[in-house]
C-alpha cells in the first residue's frame, strides 16, 4: 500500500504488509461463532510472535492478552471480535473463504489484524499502565462479549475501547460519538399452538396460521401507535414456520423476529405491547401462545469520558476533518455493550469505503478497503496510550 496522505504515519509498511497478510489468513478460513479454534490458536501464535503470551480459552474460544508494567493498577482494554457468519462468500478475492458456507462477512478478520498491530507497536512503547488486549468469540451470534465478562475479561479495567469497519464511511476517516450508538436489541420467539385437521374441516380443528398471520399484521402496528414517534424503533418478523401439507390445518406457528429500540421507554412499550398482542391473539383464536425474548442485547452507550478520550486520539492518527458523526444511532445491534455495562468506554466506526460494486456487510460481496488496518491499529495503539497518559499520574 502507498502510505498516502491521510494515512496514519506510526504504521510502516512493514507493519502494515503484516496485518494484511493476517487478514488474508483469517479471510480465507472463517469460523463461525464459538468455533473459532483455529483462529484463536493463529492469535496466539502472531501475539507470541510479537513477545506477548497469551491466555486462550475464555469464554471458549477468546483470547486475552497483556501488556505493560506489572506494579500498575491502570488497566485499559482493547477488544476485537473474531467470528464469521454463515455466508457462502461470492466476492472472487484472491484469498477468499476456502470454507463452504462461512465468511468473514462484517469485518471482523480486519478488527483481529488491526489489533494485532495495535498490538506490535504498543510493545515497543514505554507504557505507562497497563493494556488488554480482547479478542472475543460469537459477536454475530451468541453474545459472546456477555461471556467473556462472566468469565472475569473485564475485571480491573478501568476503560475499554473497540471499533468497527464500516464502508458506509471513506476510508480513513474515524465516527466517535457520545451516548447511545447502537441500539437494545430484543430477538424474539412466539409460538402459536391450535390443533390439526382435515383442510376441508376446519370446524374440528385450531388452526394457527390463521392466528399468526392475525399477529404478524397487528405487530406492525406496535412501533406505529406505542412508540414516540421521535424515538426511532423497529420491529421484524424476520422467520414463519407453519404447517406441513397443503391440505392439513397447521398445529404450531412458530414466529421469530426482533425488536431494536433506542430509548428505553420505547423498549418497555413495545415489549409489554408485544406480549398484549400475543395473549390476545392467543384468546382471539382460542390457541395456546408462548412468548419469549432470548438474548437481549443492551444498548451500546458510550461514557462522556471514553468518547473524548477517543475523539482525541483519532485527532492524533487522522486529519480533524476525518473525524465523523455517525449521526443518530444505529438500530443494530453490538455485543460491546455488555462491556460498557461494567466499566466505561468507547466504540467507534473506522471507515472503509471500497467501491459501488462491493456489497454491504452481512453480504456475500462484502468487502472492506484494507488500508482500514492502518487507521484502525493507529488508533487502537494511540487510544489505549492517551488513556493511560491521562489517568496515571507519574
Ligand atoms: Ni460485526
Amino acid at each position: 500500500m502507498e502510505q498516502g496522505n491521510g494515512y496514519p504515519q506510526i504504521v510502516g509498511s512493514e507493519l502494515f504488509d503484516w496485518m494484511r497478510t493476517i487478514r488474508h489468513h483469517l479471510h480465507q478460513s472463517p469460523e463461525l461463532s464459538f468455533q473459532e479454534f483455529k483462529t484463536a490458536a493463529y492469535i496466539c501464535e502472531k501475539l507470541s510472535e510479537l513477545g506477548i503470551s497469551p491466555r486462550p480459552g475464555v469464554a471458549g474460544t477468546g483470547v486475552l492478552a497483556e501488556i505493560g508494567p506489572a506494579h500498575s493498577d491502570w488497566i485499559v482494554g482493547l477488544r476485537a471480535d473474531m467470528d464469521a457468519l454463515p455466508i457462502g462468500e461470492r466476492t472472487g478475492l484472491p484469498f477468499a473463504s476456502t470454507v463452504s458456507g462461512s465468511m468473514h462477512a462484517c469485518g471482523h478478520d480486519g478488527h483481529m489484524a488491526m489489533l494485532l498491530g495495535a498490538a506490535a507497536l504498543l510493545k515497543k512503547m514505554d507504557l505507562p499502565g497497563r493494556v488488554r488486549f480482547i479478542f472475543q468469540p460469537a459477536e454475530e451470534s451468541g453474545n459472546g462479549a456477555e461471556k467473556m465478562v462472566a468469565e472475569g475479561a473485564v475485571n480491573g479495567l478501568d476503560a475499554i475501547f473497540g471499533g468497527h469497519i464500516d464502508t458506509h464511511y471513506p476510508t480513513g476517516s474515524i465516527t466517535v460519538d457520545e451516548g447511545i450508538i447502537c441500539a437494545y436489541a430484543d430477538p424474539f420467539i412466539v409460538r402459536l399452538k391450535g390443533s390439526s385437521g382435515h383442510a376441508a374441516r376446519p370446524h374440528e380443528a385450531r388452526d394457527s396460521i390463521v392466528a399468526a398471520a392475525t399477529l404478524i399484521t397487528a405487530l406492525q402496528s406496535l412501533v406505529s401507535r406505542e412508540v414516540d414517534p421521535n424515538q426511532a424503533a423497529v420491529l421484524t418478523v424476520g422467520r414463519v414456520q407453519a404447517g406441513d401439507a397443503h391440505n392439513v390445518i397447521a398445529e404450531e406457528a412458530i414466529l421469530e423476529g426482533t425488536i431494536r429500540s433506542t430509548h428505553p421507554e420505547a423498549r418497555s412499550r413495545l415489549l409489554a405491547g408485544m406480549e398484549r398482542m400475543v395473549m390476545g391473539i392467543s384468546s382471539l383464536y382460542a390457541v395456546a401462545a408462548h412468548l419469549e425474548f432470548p438474548d437481549f442485547l443492551p444498548a451500546v452507550v458510550n461514557s462522556a469520558s471514553a468518547t473524548e478520550v477517543a475523539r482525541r486520539a483519532a485527532a492524533a492518527v487522522i486529519p480533524e476533518d476525518s473525524i465523523l458523526s455517525q449521526g443518530p444511532s444505529s438500530l443494530g445491534g453490538e455485543d460491546f455493550s455488555f462491556y460498557l455495562q461494567k466499566v466505561n468506554g468507547c466504540l467507534v466506526r473506522f471507515g472503509a469505503n471500497i467501491s459501488a460494486e462491493t456489497g454491504p456487510a452481512h453480504s456475500s460481496t462484502f468487502d472492506f478497503d484494507e488500508a482500514v488496518l492502518a487507521t484502525g491499529a493507529a488508533w487502537y495503539a494511540q487510544v489505549a496510550l492517551a488513556f493511560l497518559q491521562e489517568n496515571v499520574s507519574p
